[in-house]
């Protein structure tokens, strides 16, 4: 196998700062714009941040449609339906403002009204055909309103299949946005158990695209143009994935805590965007790979300030769940990158080393995850020892994910990172 030589680094623009939803009419208009799809979520529809998005596409008199039939964590049924008023209504581009169900929603709804094809042509191998796309997407704007999945630089969108017991994701690099309006007034009133679970994903992408398996020991693609988004770990990213541990260390618990929250909230939100470029240019691994079958196996779970139509472990939360027993299992394979993860998230020069790396790096982020009020384990969100095999099943369809960690796991690896998160203090 002839290892990778190169790498290279993609993002959608993005402009930062409060007041930039102000801007976002302007910036549909300079991109040829005069009728668009404006996705949102049902709980934003009414409220300030729809507001002056609204006021801002009036303005510049761009005509808009709102769709807001969008499921919390969508399905491939929920992407279905926006996809399908996005066929009917022609539209020349799309906005979307929420979290990242919305902003996921609103790439699927962009790449199959744009290019049709069967719906599994476009999702990744092997729940899907993992078919490229064939060509560049309709303008997009993505104005996140959580801090965050960092999905308005990223080229992926993300889904929940019941019928595989899981979620996957559609990713290729047209699906990115063509703007991320990063504006800290939408995430000011972002509610604490919100303001948790999107932060614990932040963290978790920076420090699974910071100790991922370094691009230089994986497969040269056949051609420059097949080289993959998902690297691994490389000396750019690394730079944006090692900023948004720094930031999210100092400001995550405040954040969710109201201690100076309107500030820290948007300090989460720089972090998010800065994750997403690193992890958007190396790729997360184990903890991602993980959690997709986490929230399908979960029973009778409704965490507060999220919809309770069902029984859900919101991503952020089954992401950081299985975290602690992963970073203790990798660190021996990447002990100086797993070093660094830790002092950059506030461990003291003279207590890690790289015999220790993994151990402290999860003791830290578990103390996180205390305070910032997640579960005490799978335990905490229904899921028991009969689970395993269904988690392991859940796991496996995700290569995408699992070549990007640093040490192959086996099949009982899995099972036993599963097993070693049951109940985590
Ligand atoms: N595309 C990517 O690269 C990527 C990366 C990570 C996660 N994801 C996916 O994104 C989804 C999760 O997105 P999320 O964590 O951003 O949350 P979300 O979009 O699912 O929203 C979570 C909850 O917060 C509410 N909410 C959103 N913004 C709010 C605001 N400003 N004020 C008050 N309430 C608000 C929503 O109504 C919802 O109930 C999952 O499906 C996950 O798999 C995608
Ligand atoms: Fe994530």
């Amino acid at each position: 196998m002839a290892h990778e030589t190169v790498f290279a680094m993609e993002s959608s623009a993005i402009k930062f700062g409060p007041g930039a939803t102000r801007e976002i009419g302007d910036d549909v208009q300079v991109r040829g714009c005069r009728r668009v799809m404006l996705l949102t979520d049902p709980r934003l529809t009414d409220g300030p941040i729809m507001d002056t998005a609204r006021v801002a596409l009036d303005d510049a008199g761009v005509e808009y449609d709102i769709f807001d039939d969008i499921y919390v964590e969508p399905t491939d049924y929920s992407f279905r339906a926006a996809i399908e008023f996005a066929v009917e209504g022609g539209y020349d581009g799309f906005v979307a403002v929420g979290g990242g169900s919305v902003m996921d929603t609103a790439k699927a709804a962009n790449l199959y009204s744009t290019h049709p094809a069967e719906f599994l042509a476009y999702v990744t191998k092997p729940i899907g055909e993992g078919r490229p796309v064939p060509g560049p997407l309709k303008p997009f704007i993505a104005v996140p309103t959580t801090a965050g999945t960092g999905s308005e630089t990223t080229g992926n969108a993300v889904l929940d299949f019941p019928e595989f017991g899981t979620k996957t994701a559609i990713a290729h690099r047209y699906l990115r946005p063509s703007l991320g309006v990063i504006d800290p007034d939408n995430v000011r009133d972002l509610p604490p158990m919100v303001t948790a679970c999107s932060g614990l994903d932040v963290l978790c992408h920076a420090l699974e695209s910071y100790t991922a398996v370094p691009f230089d020991q994986r497969p040269a693609p056949e051609k420059p143009h097949l080289r993959t988004p998902y690297q691994g770990a490389n000396p750019v990213a690394n730079i944006w994935s090692a900023e948004a541990i720094r930031i999210g260390a100092r400001h995550l618990v405040d954040a969710v805590n109201d201690r100076d929250a309107a500030s820290a909230r948007g300090q989460m939100l720089l972090a998010s965007t800065l994750a997403g470029i690193g992890f958007g240019n190396a790729g997360v691994h184990l903890p991602h790979a993980l959690s997709y079958p986490i929230s399908r196996l979960s029973r009778d779970y409704f965490p507060p300030d999220y919809p309770h139509d069902h029984s859900l472990v919101p991503h952020g939360m089954s992401v950081a769940l299985t975290a602690p027993a992963i970073f203790r299992w990798t660190a021996d394979a990447a002990p100086d990158a797993h070093r660094q993860a830790a002092l950059l998230l506030g461990a003291s020069p003279t207590e890690v080393d790289e015999s220790n790396a993994g151990e402290v790096l999860a003791d830290i982020f578990t103390g996180i995850m205390k305070a910032t009020g997640m579960p005490n384990g799978l335990k905490g969100v229904g899921i028991t020892e009969t689970d395993l095999d269904a988690l392991v099943a859940g796991t496996l369809p995700q290569q995408r994910l699992l070549v990007i960690s640093p040490k192959q796991p086996t099949e009982a690896d899995i099972r036993q990172l599963f097993a070693d998160s049951m109940t985590l203090w």
